[in-house]
């Protein structure tokens, strides 16, 4: 089959590569119809380098049609519409039963202390072939594959598998108030798809900070108050100023540790790490702390005493150095984390019927075949052609 193999920093490409097969009688295989290009993807593409191993298969969001059941599959059978989530869990465990799918232990990745396993998201999550492909393995596919309804595009379904919940657990961490305001850092995919999500359940103002015009313009056109933090006007005075002086009731932080306008020291040393053997540059981007943290900073001076900051960016560093007496003066509380994709299935599974209303029909700004993938990274990456959200059309 064809899928989207990493090769190096900033080397993607598409080639034939063994047919995964069903090899555990709870796994299925999949026949991938539409797969995601995430923000996640970009970190590997240059930045956690060190934990890739050439031949990785990439992508984490999938949907597609079941193809083969294993013999003690249950509840999916040949032919069935699927989602699939984009961390693999049990179902059964203590962390399962309370929601928290990304920490399942059975899954956990403990040789690396990490949590449940991610689809083609490096060794630090288990080095599992990736969903940019013609055909996925789904482990314990019972409990990791959602059936969604044979009518409708796939645009309608696919985001279930990790943009919807992801930005919905952004917002649901963020605590707004009923009423109340939330600032969105980041206004790709997951912080434009956080602002609709904010307005649907209910936050009377939101705004929107990215130095990208287009992507602020799709904010803005859904109703967001947008910024632009590359510009003369200070977005964290402005949004203070419409916030009563205050700052808005909460911040979600959806860039993560590629940060554009950070600190230049940073910035070096991830030059830096990304420039050195395998073993040595893991450890130092482990041990280091070499984040890129100014959406982070920006996210907990912005926010108003008393305030929220949930973080789901991405962050990669183990020692990153962070302004402890703000955090605890301003009395802020902190949230993050990968997105528990079963634990919020159910409540976003019904504005899936048709009525659209959170525009995810048309979300997408690029469907491109895999053979397009070198392409669509360095698009993405570069923030080219208007490029915000891509499908690969396997
Ligand atoms: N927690 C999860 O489960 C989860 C799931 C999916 C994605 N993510 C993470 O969410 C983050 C966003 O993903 P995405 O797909 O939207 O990616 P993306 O790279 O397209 O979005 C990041 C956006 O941040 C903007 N940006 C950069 N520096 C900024 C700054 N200082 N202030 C304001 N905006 C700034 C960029 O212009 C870009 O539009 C990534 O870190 C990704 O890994 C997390
Ligand atoms: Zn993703
Ligand atoms: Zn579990």
């Amino acid at each position: 089959m064809k899928a989207v193999v990493w090769h190096g920093n900033a080397d993607v490409r598409t080639e034939d590569v063994p047919d995964p097969r069903v090899e555990r009688p709870d796994d299925v295989l999949l026949r991938v119809t539409s797969s995601g290009l995430c923000g996640s993807d970009l970190h590997l593409y240059e930045l956690l380098g060190p934990f890739m191993h050439e031949g990785d298969i990439l992508g984490h969001e999938p949907m597609g049609v079941v193809e083969e059941t294993g013999a003690d599959v249950t509840s999916l059978r040949r032919g069935d519409r699927v989602v699939v989530p984009f961390q693999i869990s049990c179902g059964r465990c203590a962390m399962c039963e309370t929601g928290l799918q990304t920490q399942c232990e059975t899954t956990q990745v403990e040789e690396q202390g990490m949590g449940a396993l991610i689809y083609g998201y490096s060794s630090l999550y288990g080095s599992v072939p990736g969903a940019q492909a013609e055909y996925l393995r789904v482990p314990r596919a019972d409990h990791n594959a959602l059936k969604v309804p044979d009518e409708g595009p796939d645009d309608r379904y696919v985001y279930l598998s990790d943009v919807l919940p992801t930005a919905w657990q952004a917002v649901r961490y963020a605590d707004v108030p009923e009423g109340g305001s939330v600032a969105v850092l980041g206004l790709g995919p997951i912080g434009d798809m956080c602002c609709r999500v904010a307005l649907h359940l209910g936050a009377d103002q939101v705004f929107g900070v990215d130095p990208v015009p287009e992507r602020r313009a799709r904010a803005a056109a859904r109703g967001a108050q947008v910024f632009d933090p590359s510009g003369t006007e200070d977005p964290v005075e402005s949004i203070r100023e419409r916030t009563g002086g205050r700052g808005p009731d909460a911040v979600i932080d959806a860039v993560g540790m590629e940060a554009d306008g950070g600190h230049g020291p940073v910035r070096l040393a991830q030059k830096v790490v990304s420039m050195l053997p395998k073993g040595a540059a893991a450890s130092l981007m482990e041990n280091a702390g070499v984040d890129r943290l100014s959406a982070l900073y920006t996210a907990i001076d912005l926010v108003r005493r008393g305030g929220t900051v949930s973080v789901i960016g991405v962050y990669g560093g183990m020692a990153d150095p962070l302004p402890m007496m703000t955090l605890f003066d301003k009395q802020i509380q902190l949230r993050m984390g990968q997105a528990n994709v079963r634990h919020w299935a159910p409540e976003i599974l019904p504005l899936l019927d048709g009525s659209d209303p959170l525009g995810v029909e048309d979300f997408a700004t690029h469907h491109l075949a895999l053979d397009e993938a070198a392409h669509a990274y360095a698009m993405f990456q570069k923030k080219e052609e208007g490029a915000v959200k891509v499908l690969f059309r396997p």
